[in-house]
C-alpha cells in the first residue's frame, strides 16, 4: 500500500522563525508560506534531495495543531506522510482492518493540491500518519 515518504512534518511556533532556521543554519531550500484554511494551518516546506520537510504553524483558534504545540511548546515532529496510488482503495483497505481514518473519513485537498487523509496515532505507534495520493 505504501510507497515513498512524501514528507516528515513538524509543528512549529513561529514558522517565520523556523523557514529562517532551516534557509540560514541548515541551508536549505525553503518554499514560501501556503495559508491552508481548510486544515488549520500555515505551511513551508524543506526541499531536501529525497524528501521534503513540512513545517507547520497553527492557524486560527481551532487549529488541529494547537493542543500538540501546548504540550510541546518549542514544537516537534507532528506527522508523517506517505504516498499511496490509491486513497479511497486506501482508506478502504485500512478501515476494513479496523484502523482509525481522522474526521470525516473523506479526502482533503493537501498542501500539493492532491488528496489526503490522516490516520490515528494510536493504531500506528503513537505517529500521526498521513496519506497522500500521488
Ligand atoms: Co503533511
Amino acid at each position: 500500500m505504501l510507497g515513498r515518504v512524501n514528507h516528515v512534518a513538524i509543528a512549529v511556533p513561529d514558522l517565520a522563525s523556523a523557514a529562517q532556521s532551516y534557509r540560514a543554519t541548515l541551508g536549505a531550500s525553503v518554499t514560501e508560506p501556503q495559508v491552508l484554511p481548510e486544515h488549520g494551518v500555515t505551511v513551508v516546506f524543506v526541499t531536501l534531495p529525497n524528501t521534503k520537510v513540512e513545517l507547520l504553524e497553527p492557524l486560527g483558534d481551532t487549529s488541529p495543531i494547537a493542543a500538540f504545540l501546548a504540550k510541546n511548546p518549542s514544537g516537534g515532529m507532528h506527522h508523517i506522510c506517505y504516498e499511496v496510488e490509491d486513497i479511497i482503495a486506501a482508506r478502504d483497505t485500512l478501515k476494513a482492518s479496523g484502523a482509525r481514518v481522522l474526521g470525516d473519513g473523506e479526502p482533503k485537498i493537501g498542501a500539493h493540491g492532491k488528496p489526503v487523509l490522516f490516520l490515528h496515532p494510536k493504531d500506528f505507534q503513537g505517529t500521526l500518519i498521513e496519506l497522500e495520493q500521488v
